[in-house]
């Protein structure tokens, strides 16, 4: 966190003074224009790295990427290909557009094929340890801002597990772990979102993911996110049918709006607030952080409701390079923009996405274009820079309440195969109507605050 002894509050305060100090001068030499308006990134910085840097900054949960290194089961070769990547993001941004054109009263009940409801996909994102059960057993689960039940794989898995990294949970181990009624309020709750049923008077759900899906008994367990926070009777789902792209983790922890999930159903403790900060690389860990103070600087933004199960923001602009693109307010309005844990590249409406490539093209002439790919463009070939730093063009979104997210690095390039083709990471929409999704790549490095109870999403500098 950037307090006013932290060495990242030094480096923003000497930020500052250079960049208000360049503005005082009466003529600004074209040397102080890219020292401010560019960035140097080490193009090596842009691969996967094999080492796992297991520093943690603070004494909450510790963040992963799912992939690499400090990954559930710490092999470096997990990395996706580009391809894959844009495969889980296509995958999990088809199914929140569905979701967010869904009413909820086309939830049903279990066993009919119809009442399916495309939630999110689980093939992307960031991964936390958390205990369940008396005596407690951690369980590696990603964490999704785009869903809501928190659940683990049960056994016995009679409708068939994934493989998962150590064991399974077993509810007869616990003396705590108690089925849900059909007739308890999560149970009716979760009727509004997912799947339900009923057996012999004991909660079934089934929540359907783009790709994956767990089936199970709705439960009340305990949850230890540390040792001096311990919930008990916390709502999850002890699923005995789950498949879906998983990596050893053993479910997903629920970060949503609704009242079954975490920060809900955490609320007297966290008051509705919890924060990330996913780390620059696969290498490094980052952190959760639930309830406690807001960091000083982070800068609010208002959630906009326009999305109930979702966290939408209103994106203002977008600069590159100093110099804000012309693009029209509307163009954000009309479709919206929500910010998701689980999506790795933003998406952007055509026309805003148009104008951000080209405005980055102009500005990175010294480098060697190469073809892009049919996600991505413009990429650049940095075979020769291996060694040395690259000067790219800083790229800054701009949401309601004159919050500015200064992309990190690691956010703006994203290397589709390996340094010889390096592309600029956004992706169109391909229409301005759809949903805009400020993806996990760009918020890297930012503390992002989720303040439910106020309506608010903060990002401070620095986080990680
Ligand atoms: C939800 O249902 C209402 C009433 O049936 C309808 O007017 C509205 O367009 C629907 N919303 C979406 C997003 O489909
Ligand atoms: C929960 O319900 C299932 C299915 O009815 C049953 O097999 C299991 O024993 C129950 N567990 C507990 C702790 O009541
Ligand atoms: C391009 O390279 C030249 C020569 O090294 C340098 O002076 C100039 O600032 C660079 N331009 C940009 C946009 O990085
Ligand atoms: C770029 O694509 C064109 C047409 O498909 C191809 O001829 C050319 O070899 C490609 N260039 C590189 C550097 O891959």
């Amino acid at each position: 966190m950037a307090t006013p002894t932290s060495p990242a509050f030094f480096l923003l305060h000497v930020f500052l003074i250079l960049v208000c100090s360049s503005k005082k001068g009466h003529a600004v030499s074209a040397n102080e224009i890219t020292k401010t308006y560019f960035r140097d990134v080490h193009a090596d910085s842009l691969l996967p790295s094999s080492v796992c840097d297991q520093s943690n900054k603070a004494s909450s949960l510790k963040v992963a990427s799912r992939y690499g290194p400090c990954s559930v089961t710490g092999d470096p070769k997990t990395f996706p290909s580009a391809a894959e990547i844009v495969l889980q993001d296509d995958i999990r941004v088809k199914s929140l557009r569905t979701r967010l054109s869904m009413n909820s009263s086309t939830t049903g009940v279990l066993n009919e094929e119809k009442t399916t409801i495309p939630s999110t996909h689980n093939g992307a994102g960031y991964t936390v340890t958390v205990g369940l059960g008396t005596p407690k057993k951690d369980f590696s689960l990603l964490f999704d801002t785009g869903s809501d039940l928190t659940w683990t794989q049960c056994e016995p898995c009679l409708g068939g597990c994934f493989p998962q990294n150590g064991e399974k949970f077993d509810p007869t181990k616990s003396t705590t772990y108690k089925n849900l009624s059909c007739l308890s309020e999560p149970c009716k709750s979760i009727a509004k979102e997912s799947a339900q049923g009923c057996s012999s008077g004991t909660c079934l759900y089934r929540v359907q993911y783009g790709t994956g899906y767990t089936v199970g008994f709705l439960a009340t367990e305990t949850l230890t996110i540390t040792h001096s926070d311990v919930f008990e009777n916390f709502v999850i789902g002890c699923g005995e049918k789950n498949g879906g792209k998983f990596l050893g983790e053993s479910g997903l922890l629920g970060l949503g709006r609704s009242s079954i999930a975490l920060p809900s159903q955490t609320s007297s403790k966290y008051k509705n607030l919890f924060s990330y900060c996913l780390p620059a690389s696969s290498s490094s860990t980052g952190r959760l952080s639930f309830g406690g103070e807001v960091s000083p600087a982070a800068k609010f933004t208002p959630i906009n409701t326009k999305f109930p199960e979702l966290y939408g923001l209103d994106v203002a602009g977008i600069s590159v390079g100093g110099r804000k693109l012309p693009i029209d307010a509307s163009v954000f309005r009309t479709g919206g923009t929500i910010i998701d844990s689980g999506t790795t590249v933003t998406f952007l409406p055509s026309t805003a996405y148009s104008a951000l490539s080209s405005a980055f093209q102009e500005l990175m002439t010294n480098y060697t274009l190469t073809n892009g790919t049919s996600s991505f463009h413009p990429c650049y070939d940095f075979s020769k820079y291996a060694n040395d730093p690259i000067s790219i063009p800083k790229i800054s979104i701009f949401f309601e309440g004159g919050v500015e997210v200064d992309i990190d690095g690691s956010g703006i390039l994203f290397a589709a195969n390996g340094l010889e083709k390096v592309c600029l990471a956004f992706r169109d929409n391909g229409n301005d109507k759809d949903v805009a999704i400020f993806g996990n790549l760009q918020q890297k490095t930012y503390e992002v605050v989720y303040d439910v109870a106020k309506g608010m999403v903060g990002f401070a500098p620095g986080g990680c």
